[in-house]
């Protein structure tokens, strides 16, 4: 193929790879629901040569995605059969530490957990968690505005980046990597490209807000009857541990009671089954034996008031991480609920349980013998779900989305809080959007790349009329 052999003559022919030759890692995400065959694999190395790169594809009008650690859940990363994958592996320095600015400048294809660490090393925390942390990129998580585990706190993805560079569908590199956090002289383009999916351009480096490292954590596993009392709860945390309150992971009963039963071989359960509700809450601050001693005295506080049932505070690293794993270490859990849809919705922190019950009804006329378990970062609006019936096709996928989006839709919610849209959500984007929303979203895109090279077949484009 010319244009492979032109690639290789450009970045070195180790770097440029065809056909069969592109491993899965490059044609999948981590649903392994769609599969492609793209024709080029390129792994440059400079922000420069992927700028070449892009200038080469849209000479031939080829459709370029970018690949980074795949955990998507929505097929965004996925490229386009016959396409161009651009993966950013070989882009994976960490450029500068600047502790007086508390930045971080960082190229696109970092993994998440290798960022975090060197932060921590440096006394900083980059602020970004998420289940994911040892496979996704920077890229990846800019590219789709990744929310994860401590937003309730510091926000998305979004939150954290200052500066950006990135490659534009005909090959200019835009580059603000500066570091200051107010600047607004004129469109902040950045945000623009942040959540867009690889589809308005290729962000290849960026410069990222860090945060002092905390000194002191506190993690818990605490019971609630209610839904109203986990809310009580959160309310209460918030101005009680003043800004420390990190992570608000609630789960629904039948969640807890999934995981913590399948994972009984590796731990035990560490609270019993029977209430309602359950939340893991963990706080971060300065002064680890106030903040500990306070942390005690409020959990103690609420159950004597009757607002919770039960807590179960990680006395070690150890307790900590087996806490988490309830929620992080799915994969026991979720095995025998294979094939299985999973869910990532938004909406009001009032309207959860009117729509959990309202998905659930919707679920049950359809689908009497599927099953529905919710968790989720609820202290930010965001819930997940997965619905099972044990068999899985188009039609029931379709059946399973429209169950959940309709009730989405009454509480006036979104059908995408973290992953984005990709293939999957398109047929409900409207659902979400108005028309109005729609053209503009439209708009912007057709401006920015009106060949439609930059993942095409995503969001927008997937809808069937981008
Ligand atoms: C999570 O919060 O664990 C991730 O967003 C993945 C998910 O559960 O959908
Ligand atoms: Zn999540």
């Amino acid at each position: 193929m010319e244009l492979a052999a032109t690639l290789a003559a450009l970045i070195g022919e180790r770097h440029v790879l065809t056909g069969d030759a592109i491993g899965e890692h490059y044609r999948i995400d981590i649903t392994r629901k769609y599969k492609s065959h793209p024709a080029i694999l390129v792994k440059p190395a400079t922000t420069a040569e992927v700028s070449e790169i892009v200038k080469l594809a849209a000479e031939e009008a080829m459709p370029i995605t970018v690949i980074g650690g795949q955990t998507g859940t929505v097929g965004s990363a996925v490229p386009a059969n016959g396409g161009l994958a651009l993966s950013l592996e070989r882009m994976n320095s960490i450029v500068e530490i600047d502790l007086l600015s508390m930045t971080m400048t960082i190229e696109a294809g970092c993994i998440l957990q290798t960022v975090q660490e060197t932060a921590e090393a440096q006394g900083a925390l980059l602020p970004l968690d998420l289940g994911a942390r040892g496979s996704a990129t920077i890229g990846g998580v800019i590219g789709t505005n990744a929310g994860g585990n401590r937003v309730l706190r510091w926000g998305m993805m979004r939150d954290m980046v200052i500066g950006l560079e990135a490659v534009l569908a005909d090959g200019t590199i835009v580059s603000s990597l500066t570091k200051m956090l107010k600047d607004n002289a004129g469109y902040n383009w950045k945000h623009l490209l942040i959540g867009s999916e690889g589809t308005l351009g290729i962000v290849t480096r960026a410069v990222l807000r860090l945060r002092p490292l905390p000194s002191s954590r506190q993690t818990a596993l605490i019971a609630t009857e209610t839904f109203e009392q986990a809310i009580t709860v959160l309310r209460h945390l918030e101005v009680v541990l003043s800004g420390r309150l990190s992570s608000f992971e609630l789960m629904w009963s039948n969640f807890f009671a999934t995981m913590t039963e399948a994972q009984l071989p590796q731990r035990p359960r560490p609270m019993a089954l029977g209430h309602g509700f359950y939340v893991i809450v963990e706080a971060m601050g300065g002064d680890a034996d106030y903040d500990l001693a306070q942390f005690e005295r409020t959990l103690m506080r609420l159950i004597e008031e009757g607002v919770m049932q039960d807590a179960v505070i990680a006395q070690s690293e150890r307790e900590r991480e087996a806490i988490w794993a309830i929620r992080e270490d799915m994969t026991p859990g979720l095995t025998p609920l294979r094939p299985f849809a999973s869910y990532d919705v938004s909406m009001g922190i009032g309207y959860m349980p009117v729509f959990a019950a309202q998905a659930g009804q919707n679920l049950a006329q359809a689908y009497p013998a599927a099953k529905i378990l919710f968790y989720g970062h609820a202290g930010d609006g965001n819930l997940h779900a997965i619905v099972s019936t044990g068999q899985m096709n188009p039609e029931i996928q379709h059946g399973f989305d429209t169950a959940i989006f309709n009730a989405v839709r009454d509480v006036g919610g979104s059908i995408a809080a973290e992953h984005g849209i990709g293939v999957s959500r398109a047929p409900f984007l409207s659902w979400t959007r108005s028309p109005a929303e729609l053209a503009l979203m439209r708009s912007l895109k057709n401006a920015i790349d009106p060949k439609n090279i930059l993942n095409p077949g995503k969001l927008l484009d997937a809808m069937g009329n981008g």
